[in-house]
């Protein structure tokens, strides 16, 4: 399988195949003794238009542990964006300039699909507003396997704001490649999983032995999943709604003593930062392992890239 010069944009373009192979890839990529020697040469180019504490500083880690080098942006503010120069104009400039790879983070869904339509070079999302985040669902996948053994038949509670929160639609579209599970979408109306994604899970899913269910209360199944996926409300996206935000931190928290009754081996995990809805008083149960599975995003992206600028197959 070969992955020189592949896009990731989407869960959607990667098969189970695919999928799997990258997830088998993380571990020999992890230990091999030359693994600071696989991207000497290569840089890649971060193009960040909004906020980021794990994506970005895993991915430079991630680089420069492969030997490589970063350069780049992680503020428009400081590119001719501020002018008015267009995204597609922003990324033929550093299509140019030398670099091996392009990561970019963008507030608009859409924009990652354009700067791969725009550069010469691959290009891996690293969030595009609402969207897809496929790299976080890549190490989510990964974290699954390290704490389950196993992705067929899981069942997982994806919790919080599934309207705007590209982490579980990302994931859903993964899961609907895997076999036997059950997703449970808990979020308050306002907030639910868009019904294209539901229609999509009950229509592909029929044939896999998927299946959805739609909730309001964290309680009403925490006894019943293997893992928790927690989200936090995406303030960012909901600006005029500020009064439904408070409200709805208060209503989705997950605290140690709501634990007392899940299985030994269920996990809760976050693609982070977290603001309310975990207790800190959670960090402390065995069934915390969102840090561990940010930790896994460093891992999953010295694979991916590594995969991309053909280092490894
Ligand atoms: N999970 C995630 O994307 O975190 P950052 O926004 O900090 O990159």
């Amino acid at each position: 399988m070969n992955f020189q010069g592949k896009d990731i944009i989407s869960m959607n373009d990667l098969t189970r195949e695919e999928i799997d192979h990258i997830l088998a890839k993380v571990d020999q990529v992890r230990n091999l003794p030359e693994k600071g020697r696989l991207c000497a040469g290569k840089v890649c180019a971060m193009m960040f238009f909004e906020p980021s504490t794990r994506t970005r500083t895993s991915f430079e880690v991630a680089m420069r542990n492969l030997g490589g080098e970063v350069g780049g942006f992680y503020d428009r503010k400081i590119t001719s964006a501020e002018k008015d120069e267009s995204l597609w104009d922003t990324v033929k400039m550093h299509d140019g300039y030398g670099f091996n790879v392009i990561v970019i983070r963008h507030p608009l869904k859409g924009a990652a699909r354009l700067a791969a339509e725009a550069a010469e070079i691959p290009v891996i999302n690293a969030g595009d507003g609402p969207n897809q985040h496929p790299t976080q669902t890549l190490l989510d996948l990964y974290s699954l396997q390290e704490t389950q053994g196993r992705i067929d038949g899981l069942t997982i509670a994806m919790v919080g704001d599934l309207a705007n929160g590209r982490t579980v639609h990302s994931m859903t579209e993964a899961l609907l490649k895997y076999t036997d599970c059950r997703m449970i979408f808990i979020s308050p109306r306002d907030l639910a999983m868009p019904r294209f994604l539901i229609d999509k899970c009950r229509k592909v899913g029929a044939q896999r032995n998927i299946t959805v269910e739609e909730g309001s209360r964290i309680e009403d199944y925490i006894s019943e999943v293997d893992v928790l996926y927690m989200t936090r409300i995406q303030v960012e996206r909901l600006e005029e709604r500020m009064a439904v935000v408070e409200k709805l931190r208060s209503i989705y928290r997950l605290e140690a003593g709501m634990l007392r009754n899940a299985r030994p081996t269920m996990k809760v995990m976050h693609p982070l930062p977290r603001v309310t809805e975990i207790a800190p008083d959670v960090d402390a149960t065995p069934h915390a392992y969102y840090f561990e599975q940010a930790r896994n995003g460093l891992f999953v992206r010295e694979t991916l890239l590594a995969l991309i600028l053909g280092a490894v197959q």
